[in-house]
């Protein structure tokens, strides 16, 4: 599989040593409830990091300020070495572009046939043309094992694990350097999961991404042989490997891996 030329048509500033992703004294808020107090987060270029905390502990929330679509309201982000706050609009659509998002619920357009799901991304662009576009989506369901056959069902006709697919598919459409995933695997029974994760994987070494996922499956984690990073008490109270934060007497990580036989 051969990677597809650069979408961005802009210059890309390459990633310093210092973080993809770097989130300092970040605060969020929606109204008055607090959400992250001084949060700090970096995500170094090719690491997979896992997400994990409590149902509610601000997760997706998290992956939302990194997509610049919740703005915090105090600290700074900054995605490749570059501020989202100091950004001009065009400088952060560039830097949108190089990042893809698989949200929570799969959420593809269910109006949409699967080719329009994974096209959408690119026709947004604005700039590629439709001969092109259908030439990456074909590559794109391959990437994710699907047949150019299935472009033209509706999410409605779709398994669980099939949607997952589409959904990566259409996260990896744009070429992201930076992939975000929330919940890759829930809903999925433990085949599809396990080889859900296993595409995952394969995809990241491939296509050389640093990826950022919200998880509470302890297999996705040893699949993806992540690093952790623990949301408690509204920041990233600490990130090491599965073994580091296994071995760490915390609450919030106590029912956890508590919950998960070891390997
Ligand atoms: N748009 C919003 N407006 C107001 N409150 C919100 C909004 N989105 C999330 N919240 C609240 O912020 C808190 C954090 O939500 P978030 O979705 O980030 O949690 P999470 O850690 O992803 O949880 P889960 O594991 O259940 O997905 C929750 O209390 C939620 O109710
Ligand atoms: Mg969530």
């Amino acid at each position: 599989m051969s990677r597809a030329p650069s979408l961005s048509p802009l210059p890309q500033p390459a990633a310093d040593a210092s973080g993809v992703i770097e989130l300092r004294g970040v605060w969020t808020r929606y109204r008055e409830t607090l959400i992250h107090r001084a949060l700090d987060f970096t995500a170094r270029q090719g690491e997979v990091i896992s997400l994990i905390g409590g149902s509610g502990s601000g997760k997706t929330t998290l992956l939302r300020v990194i997509l610049g679509l919740t703005a915090p309201a105090q600290g700074e982000v900054r995605l490749f070495g570059e501020s989202l706050h100091h950004a001009s609009l065009a400088q952060r659509q560039a830097l949108r572009r190089r990042l893809g998002m698989l949200f929570q619920q799969g959420a593809l357009f269910s109006a949409l046939s699967v080719y329009d799901n994974i096209a959408f991304p690119l026709r947004e662009l604005g700039f590629l043309d439709e001969g092109w576009i259908r030439e990456n989506v074909r590559l794109k369901l391959n990437m994710v094992g699907l047949d150019f056959g299935q472009a033209a069902l509706t999410p409605a006709e779709l398994s669980g694990g099939m949607i997952k697919r589409v959904a990566l598919a259409r996260a990896l459409a744009i070429e992201p350097e930076l992939l975000l995933l929330d919940e890759p695997t829930a809903g999925l029974d433990p085949p599809r999961s396990r080889s859900f994760v296993r595409l995952i994987r394969e995809l990241q070494e491939m296509l050389r991404l640093t990826v950022v996922l919200v998880t509470h499956d302890v297999e996705t984690i040893r699949g993806l042989e992540s690093s952790v990073a623990v949301l408690a008490e509204q920041r990233v109270l600490r990130q090491g490997s599965i073994a580091e934060i296994t071995a760490w007497d915390h609450p919030a990580t106590r029912e956890f891996f508590l919950s998960a036989p070891n390997p």
